[in-house]
Formats: structure tokens, sequence, C-alpha cells
């Protein structure tokens, strides 16, 4: 497995839990030092025990030597990150970086896996480096991955799909083997050729930030009409043919995978000259919502924010993860912070990574009540758990003023106007 990030470390451990030997290699010799000593870099709910447990039993083993976990490998998965460069395509950069690398240093034959996001037309440029100096035959595999960030290793686990794009009957044959012990309850392994399966994971994270785009301008015209998005969510979700998930309006979406595959997706359009209008569409969506909290604070505040102190619960870009990567909050954070508002904020895990990212240009609270002293309002931000059900009368006690301004309609509005809290969310009646 080379890079041991988000995708990587899960579906390394998850391979090893399954009895595969997996040696995990990365460029930075930090992360791998830390990985030895079973100390995450990541924030993953139910990581760690597997890490810890197959490093101990002997199957996980963690390494800088990309020569060495390729000269051992029968499969290697390459799951390096692919960002987006300035025109929005995606930077094959590392991907081919490694594949040079396979065809230098591989001893046997191999089937060499695209495990990372990458455009259509990609496995055959990494078929291309790697022969450039292989001396063994291998065989191209694209095998997207679909795990959500936050529960990771459940999606890995538990799938409700495998994709894998192939051309070799030894590339499927060794695939469909490494991927049984994971859908054992019938869950489909579904074989194509490498292209589609490519398209595939575009076509699926483009399909989801589709809908959390729609639902998000459905609750803006909500809010202008006097409708309640919770109603026409459950009215609309329970027709089968639409269904329930990602259908909740918020603060937009971020982190390392929506925002950058739309984009890449859109580059793909542009290349070969078909119109993309719809995704065009999400991705402006998606920036416009990302400020319209700053708006409801300005409901909630009045026009001038200057000299302002807001308690902000939650900077990760959703619950579940400490990855800050294209964050809601980070857009709102920088608003705020140019109005001349002064910002304190809590989150559970992502604080180190927000550090890193915002410095001292905010305050960073121990507990979230903690957030609130001397606020003139809490605004929520992400949807962790423990923001769900908090004790409000010390909520209103540590507030200035008892306004909350929810990104995440976590709340019941008829509590909070007989609380008395002034109280604004997306697409729902304020209190
Ligand atoms: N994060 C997700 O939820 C998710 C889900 C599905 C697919 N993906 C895709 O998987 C890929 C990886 O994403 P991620 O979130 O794990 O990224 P990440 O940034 O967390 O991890 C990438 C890792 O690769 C390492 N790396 C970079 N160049 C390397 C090289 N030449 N040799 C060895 N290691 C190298 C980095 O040090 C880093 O540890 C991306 O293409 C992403 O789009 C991500």
């Amino acid at each position: 497995m080379v890079g041991t990030g988000y995708v990587g470390l899960v579906v390394g451990a998850c391979l090893a839990e399954t009895g595969n030997n997996v040696c995990c290699a990365d460029i930075d010799t930090k992360k791998i030092e830390s990985l030895r000593n079973n100390v995450l870099p990541i924030y993953e709910p139910g990581l760690e025990p597997l890490v810890e447990r197959n490093q101990k039993e002997g199957r996980l083993s963690f390494t800088t030597s990309l020569e060495e976990a390729i000269a051992s490998a029968e499969v290697l998965f390459i799951a390096v990150g692919t960002p987006p460069e300035e025109n929005g395509a995606a930077d094959l950069k590392y991907v081919l970086q490694v594949a040079a690398l396979v065809g230098r240093h591989m001893t046997r034959e191999m089937v060499v896996v695209t495990k990372s996001t990458v455009p259509v037309g990609s496995a055959a440029k990494v078929a291309a480096e790697v022969a450039k100096e292989a001396k063994f035959p291998f065989h191209i595999c694209s095998n997207p991955e679909f795990l959500k960030e936050g529960d990771a290793v459940g999606d890995f686990m538990r799938p409700d799909r495998i994709v894998l794009g192939v051309e070799s009957a030894h590339a499927r044959r060794v695939m469909m083997d490494i991927y049984a012990p994971f859908v054992r309850t019938g869950k489909p392994i579904l074989v194509m050729d490498i292209s589609s399966a490519e398209m595939t994971k575009y076509a699926a994270n483009g399909m989801l930030a589709t809908r959390i785009s729609f639902m998000n301008e459905i609750a803006n015209l909500c809010d202008e009409l006097g409708a309640n998005v919770d109603f026409v969510r459950k009215g609309i979700g329970s027709d089968s043919r639409i269904g329930q998930s990602f259908l909740f309006p918020g603060p937009g979406f971020g982190g390392s995978c929506f925002p950058k595959d739309v984009r890449a997706l859109l580059r793909m359009g542009a290349e070969c000259g078909v119109p993309l209008d719809v995704l065009a569409a999400v991705e402006s969506a998606n920036e416009r919502q990302k400020r319209l909290l700053v708006q409801k604070l300005r409901c909630a505040l009045g026009e001038e924010l200057a000299g302002r102190r807001i308690g902000l619960w939650g900077l990760a870009f959703k619950a579940g993860t400490d990855d800050m990567r294209e964050a809601p909050s980070l857009t709102l954070i920088d608003a705020l912070l140019d109005e001349g508002v002064s910002i304190c904020a809590h989150d559970p895990a992502a604080v180190e990574h927000a550090r890193a990212l915002l410095g001292n240009r905010i305050d960073y609270a121990e507990t979230n009540y903690e957030a609130l002293a001397g606020a003139d309002a809490l605004v929520v931000v992400t949807d962790w758990n423990e923001y769900r059900h908090p004790d409000f009368e010390r909520v209103k006690r540590t507030l200035r003023q008892p306004v909350i301004v929810d990104g995440r309609n976590l709340y019941d509005v008829e509590k909070m106007r007989e609380l008395g809290v002034r109280y604004y969310s997306i697409g729902r009646p304020s209190a």
C-alpha cells in the first residue's frame, strides 16, 4: 500500500484484518514513525485497534522504503493524494512517481491497483510509466474507493459494492480473491472496463455533491417563502426513487473529495468538449452556500459585525473526522475575521489541524461551553454528536446574549422558542 493517508491507512489495516500481509509505505517519515508506535496521524473511529492488533500479529508493517514495499508485493495499491491543479484537473504527479518506482523495483508478476481517485485515462498513464522499466509482466486494475471519513472502517469492511476495472483474467481473479471476505453478505463486486471504473468514482461523488447543493438551494428558497425544509426533506425522501440520504441542508460541502472531484470532472468535460452545466452550478451554489452563515449572523446581530465575538462549534468539514481540507468553517472564519469579528472555536478532533492552518488568528477552547464565554452568538458548523443535545441553560448563561446560528439544523425550533433563544437555522422558521 503506497500512501498511508485517510484511504491508504484504512484500506491497508482492513486488508491486514482479513489475513493479508500488508506493507504500508509513505514518504512522510514522521507519519511512518508514529504508525510504528501505533500512534495514528488521523482521527478515524475504530482504526486504532485494527492498526495495533494487526501490527502486533505481524500482518501489518510500515516503511518509508517504497522500494521495500514494492519488492515484496504481489499486489500494489497506489493510494497517494491526487490534489487539484490550478485548472481543477487532478494532479497525477504522485501517482505517476509511484508507478515509475513500481517498474524499477518489482521482483515478480504484479497487479498494480489505482486506489487514488484518478481521471479517466489515468490507468493507461500508470501502465506506461510502469512499463518503462518493468522486467516482469504486470496487470493494471482501477479500484476506486468509496469509504467516507468518519465511518471509513465500517464502509470498507461492509461496502455497498466494490468496483473493479480490469483488463486481464489474472487481475480479475486476484482482486476478486482479495475482496471475497468483504462481500459475504452478497453485496456485489462490479467488474468492468478500466475507464468505466474510473468514471464511476467521479460520477458517484458528482451525484452526492449535486444532492447536497440541490437541497441547500431548496432550503434557501424555503427560508424566503416560509416553508420548512424538514417537512420538505421527509416529504421527498420517502419517495423510494429519491431516498432519505444526503438531503440535509448545511453550510456547504467540503472535505478532500467532493470539491476537488467536482472540479476534476468539470475539467474532464471541458477537455473533451462535453458541457457539464449541472455540475458547474453545483460548484457555484456550494461556494455561495459556504458564505450563508455570515448572512445569518447579520440577521441575528445586525449588519455591522465588527467588534463582535463568536463561539464556533465545529471546525472539521464534517463530524467524525479531523480533516480540515476545504472545510466550510475555513471560509466562514476568513469572512468573519475580515469583518473584524473575533472567534473562539471548539472541535473534538480537528483543533490540531486547524491550528496548523489558522495559527492564532482565532482562539481555541478545550470544551464547547468554554468557546461561548463572552460571545455574542454561537455558530454551529459541524454536526458532531456532542453538539446535538447540549445543556441549553448553560449555553444561555455563558453567551452574552442567547443567539444561536445553526448551520446543521440540529435543534428543535419550538424548543428554542420556549427557551428564549434567538435561533436561526437553514430553511426553517427562525425562533
Ligand atoms: N479521503 C477520502 O475520504 C477519500 C475517499 C475515497 C477516495 N479518496 C482518494 O484517495 C486518494 C488519497 O486520499 P487521502 O485522503 O488518503 O489523501 P492523504 O493526503 O490523506 O494521503 C496521501 C498520502 O500519500 C503520501 N504520499 C504522497 N506522495 C507519495 C509518494 N510519492 N510515495 C509515497 N507516499 C506518498 C502522503 O505522504 C500521504 O500520507 C486521493 O486520490 C483521494 O481523492 C479519498
